[in-house]
């Protein structure tokens, strides 16, 4: 694992979207995986602003998001298909019928999930898996105790998700109790992998995820065991970390990083 500091969230998630374009640019029929949330809305302007001024094409890229909460059709604008046409896909030359999420609306949920881990599989994986990490210490919706090798399923959602994702909803009464989510053992299947955190109120739980044991309690510790993940945070979310100054001299000189400085 690696973890970069920038100073600001907009510099953090323009190191992502770099990283992303770079991906993009040598590979066109790449397989991304994909996180939803308010950390991610920036870096998905900035990946449309790319398409647009820059000409990145993804036209021949697949996508796969991580969860989608259960009983929300997709036309319901708290749904995650629904944030992620809103923020990249209808912004960008995606091929929509190349963008998969789970069908939380499905009438046999654990069909479904079995059915969106062998599209995954079919497609042959996910090449770059973009994270957030949820106040829970959550990755996609595997909430404390999720099996550290569990896979796409049906999760309910602990009271401090709810509390955190229903100021998204008009009425937070209205905030699903479940999703699917792909599992931790399918996210650490995939090639690659970048996480964005910012913000203060990340602080701790990033500390927890990065630096702690590894615990079903915070799943997101899980991506220590994975070979290549690199984690991205802004000088908020970096508060709570002990190793700071080791990891700005890994950015500031280690040469894969030369690129980006
Ligand atoms: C949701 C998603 C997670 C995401 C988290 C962070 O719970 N299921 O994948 O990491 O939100 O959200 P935010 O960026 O709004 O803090």
């Amino acid at each position: 694992m690696e973890v970069i500091i920038r100073p600001t969230r907009e510099d953090a998630s323009w190191l992502v979207a770099r990283i992303i374009e770079r991906a993009v640019r040598s590979n066109p029929h790449i397989v991304l995986g994909l996180a939803t949330g308010r950390t991610m809305e920036r870096l998905y302007a900035m990946l449309a602003q790319l398409h647009k001024d820059e000409g990145l094409d993804f036209s021949l890229c697949q996508t796969f998001n991580l969860d989608e909460y259960v009983d929300l059709p997709p036309t319901d604008k708290n749904s995650y298909r629904f944030y992620m046409n809103q923020h990249l896909f209808s912004k960008v030359n995606i091929d929509f019928r190349n963008t998969y999420l789970p069908n939380g609306m499905a009438p046999d949920l654990e069909d479904e999930c079995e059915r969106y881990e062998a599209r995954i599989q079919a497609c042959g994986g996910i090449d770059l898996q973009l994270l957030g990490i949820g106040r829970s210490g959550h990755i996609g919706f595997n909430e404390p105790l999720s099996a550290l090798q569990s896979r796409t399923r049906k999760k309910a959602l602990t009271p401090l998700t709810i509390r955190e994702n229903s100021t998204q909803f008009d009425n937070p009464l209205r905030m699903p109790k479940r999703a699917i989510t792909m599992g931790v053992g399918t996210i650490l299947e995939c090639k690659r992998s970048v996480v964005l955190v910012t913000g203060k109120s990340k602080a701790a739980v990033l500390a927890k995820a990065v630096e702690g044991p590894i615990t079903s309690m915070v799943t997101a510790s899980a991506l220590q065991l994975y070979p290549r993940c690199t984690v991205v945070v802004d000088q908020d979310a970096a508060t709570e970390l002990e190793g700071t100054e080791y990891y700005h001299w890994i950015f500031e000189n280690e040469p894969e990083w030369e690129a980006y400085r």
